[in-house]
This record gives C-alpha cells, structure tokens and sequence, in this order.
C-alpha cells in the first residue's frame, strides 16, 4: 500500500492516542494557538490561511481564508463561529471520526478561526445521532477551558472565546448551512434564500462563518507549518492539502483513508482500498457523497481533486467514495438514494417536495417491473424541473444519482421496462403507486 505523510489521522493513528488534552499536548498541540496569540494580528492568520489555498471540505468546496475575509471588520456586535458536525451526507463519516479520536485538534482550528474572524462564541452544531461525539467534544472543551485556551482572557491575551456543542435532531437537511442557522436558532431547519450569505447576516443575523469539521482541523497545521507548506501539497493550485475520503461499499478494507489530493481513484479503491471484496469488476462508483452523480470504470484514473472530479462530470463533494460491484442493479442504487432524499426533503420548496416523492414512486414501479413507456422521459423531466429550483443545493444533489444512472446505464432502466410491458398486455390499466 502507497505511504503518504498524514496529517489529520496522524495523532490518533498512533497506538494507545486517546485525545486527551495532554496526549494531544505532547504532539505539539495548542503550539499553534500559542503562536497566533503571541506573534500574528488576526488579519495575518487570514492572509496564512488563504495563502493555504485550504478549501472547505463540508462539499462546496469553498476558499476558506477567502471565506474569512468576507466577514466585516470593525463589526460593532457579535460575529460567530459555526462548526458543521452535522455529517449525514450516506457513505460519508470522517468528521465523526475526526471528532471523536481527536477533537483538540479541531478545537485548536475553531479557537484559532474565532481570533482571525473576531467571534467571541463559536457553536458545533453535531449530528443528534453522533452522541459519543458530543459527549467528547464536552469533555474536551472542559479541559481546554481548565487550561485556559478557552474562556476569558485566554492565555493571557485578554481574549474571550467560548465555544458551545449543540446538537441537532437528525436532519440531513440541517447540514446545509443556512437550515443549520435556523435550527441553531431553535427554528424549524430549512434553507434561507441566499444573498444575503451568513458572512452578513448569518446567526441572529449577525456575520458568521460556517466551516466543516475537517476544515476547522487543518487550521492549526497550516499557522505551525505555514500556507506554503500547505499548498505544495496535493493537486496545486486549486485542490491543495490531504483529504479524508472515506471508502465503502463492495470493496475490502472500507474505512477513512488520509491521502494527498490528486491521487487517482483507481490507486484509492484498489491499492489503499484493498480492491474488490468479492474480485468482481467495479461497476461504478459515488466520487463524494450520495449527492455527487455516479462515475464509471473508465473514470478510474480521474484524480481525486476538485477540477477532475468536475470534468468527469461529477463532483468531489463531501469525500465519501462508494464502490459498485457487477451484478449491482442501478435502477436499485438510484431508487434506494432516492427514497433517502425522499424522506429528509424538508418540504419548503415545490419541486423538491413534489418532485422527490414522483421520481421515488416512478423509480419503485420501474424497480418492480410495472415501468411504463414515458418513464424515463418523466424522470428526465423531473430531474431538469428541480435542479437550480430549489432555495438550497439540495435539489442539484437529489437528481443527482438519477441523471448519472440514467446517463451510464440507461439500458438497464430499459430493460426492466420492457419485462413489465411482456408481463402486460396493452390496453391493460397499470396501478399507479400511490404514498
Ligand atoms: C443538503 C446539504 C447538506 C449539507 N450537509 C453538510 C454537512 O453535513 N456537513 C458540512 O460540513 N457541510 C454540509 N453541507 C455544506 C454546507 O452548506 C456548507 O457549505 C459547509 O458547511 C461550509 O463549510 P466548509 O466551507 O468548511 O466546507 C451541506 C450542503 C447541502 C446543500
């Protein structure tokens, strides 16, 4: 197996590496915020950061220091920070494991964002499942506080930050980070319409930033070892750093691996992902996340950075990568992914609504073999009626695995419909599957 420098899983990959502040101590930690409080003005550690070429690693993939510097200066009331733990995105799980093997590290980055942005309160908004997660974080932030890196007058700087855990009530959509500053709020968690963006008016309408768990933990490496150091690494100029992808599905060793950016994901799934389990060819695979439209055999030497991905005609996303072996039915990976966008939509915008129930129904009866003539110009229809008319991204995300199958493997939706239409006669009425 390829051996790469890691960054993000180095502490906690070392045998016995508990997360305890002062484990997390002895490996350097809170140098970082030492660092900054001793040597750096906020606007030093946001010009570091964008010199990093560090990108948000929640999906959009966003420029972090760029991010930072939207936040006004001089604001005369409070500015926050919000740390998106919600991580419900299927065949994603690394900021749980980020969370709860080390979670100094992360607080480290958010205490270090709060000075560069000027917020006294920060919040971790966690998945409501992830409770060992929370607990951790509770615990941590306990002793950092006893510690004194978090609080009043940390370290002695004469600065404040106090940083909050809350955790949501398991919605896929409170991690869209506009829903999340509704439900933070104690409001129903549903998208707002953006501009303006939560640099301005974020929490209770104050300028806030929103980062990715990940995200916040490359913080700290990135002021102790520099933004150069940092953007030498990975795919240069756009998609730098490591990324924790996170393997599963048909393959042997599923997991969180840490690797440079830019690798291919034939080496990902076959050197560092043992292969296949079962030795059956790859049918396809999910590049990032549920929401990032389906890639097949031939996209396996594409690199596993934000350009490439894009190129091949899917997106990098949240680093979640699910393989497909043969004999996988795609019309079933389709409907599956669908009854899960289905069910979290959460129901503010017409065609997401109405449009994720039609296409599940259209999906089960094709599924089924009760597939009609039209189907599949109806899916295309639907899909091309809720992408880009929604508030949020959520609705690009659900047509997602729809297009991507019916692009690939169009043939297979053909052929289940071809068998229902043997099975029954013309002229015969077919039920309709109602919910
Ligand atoms: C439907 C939906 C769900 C999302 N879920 C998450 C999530 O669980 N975690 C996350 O960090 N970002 C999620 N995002 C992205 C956030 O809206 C936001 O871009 C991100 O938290 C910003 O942090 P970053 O710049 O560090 O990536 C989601 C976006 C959408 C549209």
């Amino acid at each position: 197996m390829p051996q790469y420098e890691k960054i993000l899983l180095k502490n906690m990959e070392q045998p016995g590496y508990a997360g305890s502040l002062a484990e997390y101590e002895q490996t350097g930690g809170y140098q970082a915020l030492r660092k900054v409080l001793k040597d750096m003005q906020p606007d030093q550690v946001i010009e570091e950061v964008k010199t990093s070429s560090l990108r948000g690693r929640g999906g959009a993939g966003f420029p972090t220091g760029v991010k930072w510097g939207f936040i006004p200066k001089d604001h005369p009331g409070p500015i926050y920070l919000c740390c998106n733990a919600d991580e419900s995105e299927p065949g994603t799980f690394k900021d749980r494991q980020l969370m709860e093997r080390d979670p100094h590290q992360m607080l480290e980055g958010m205490i270090i964002t709060c000075f560069a942005i000027g917020a006294e309160t920060a919040y971790i908004y966690i998945r409501g499942e992830f409770r060992l997660g929370a607990r951790i974080l509770e615990k941590a932030i306990h002793e950092a506080n006893a510690a004194g890196y978090l609080g009043e007058n940390i370290l002695g700087s004469g600065r404040t930050i106090k940083i909050y855990v809350h955790a949501g009530a398991g919605a896929y959509i409170c991690g869209e980070e506009t829903a999340l500053l509704e439900s933070l709020e104690g409001k129903r968690g549903m998208p707002r319409f953006k501009p303006p963006f939560p640099a301005t008016h974020g929490l209770y309408q104050k300028p806030t930033v929103v980062n990715n768990v990940e995200t916040m933990a490359n913080i700290p490496h990135i002021i102790n070892r520099g933004g150069a150091w940092f953007a030498g690494i990975g795919s240069p100029p756009k998609s730098c750093g490591t990324r924790v992808f996170c393997l599963s599905g048909h393959v042997k060793r599923p997991g969180n691996y840490e690797v440079p950016m830019g690798i291919p994901f034939r080496e990902f799934i076959y050197e560092i992902g043992g292969g296949m389990r079962s030795d059956k060819p790859i049918k396809a695979f999910i590049p990032g996340g549920a929401s990032a439209p389906f890639l097949t055999p031939e996209h396996l030497d594409v690199k596993m950075d934000f350009e490439s991905v894009a190129l091949a005609g899917s997106m990098l996303g949240s680093g979640g990568v699910t393989v497909m072996e043969e004999g996988t039915s795609m019309v079933w990976a389709a409907l599956r992914l669908m009854e899960f966008f289905y069910h979290e939509s959460c129901g503010k915008c017409t065609p997401c609504r109405e449009g994720s129930s039609w296409m599940t129904q259209i999906l089960q009866r094709i599924w089924d073999k009760r597939g009609r003539d039209g189907d599949l110009d109806m899916l295309d229809e639907l899909c091309k009626n809720i992408a880009g008319r929604t508030v949020c991204a959520f609705g690009e995300a659900e047509v997602g695995p729809v297009q991507s199958t019916l692009k690939h493997f169009r043939h297979e939706y053909e052929a289940l419909i071809r068998e229902a239409e043997a099975a029954m006669p013309r002229g015969k009425e077919i039920p309709v599957l109602t919910n």
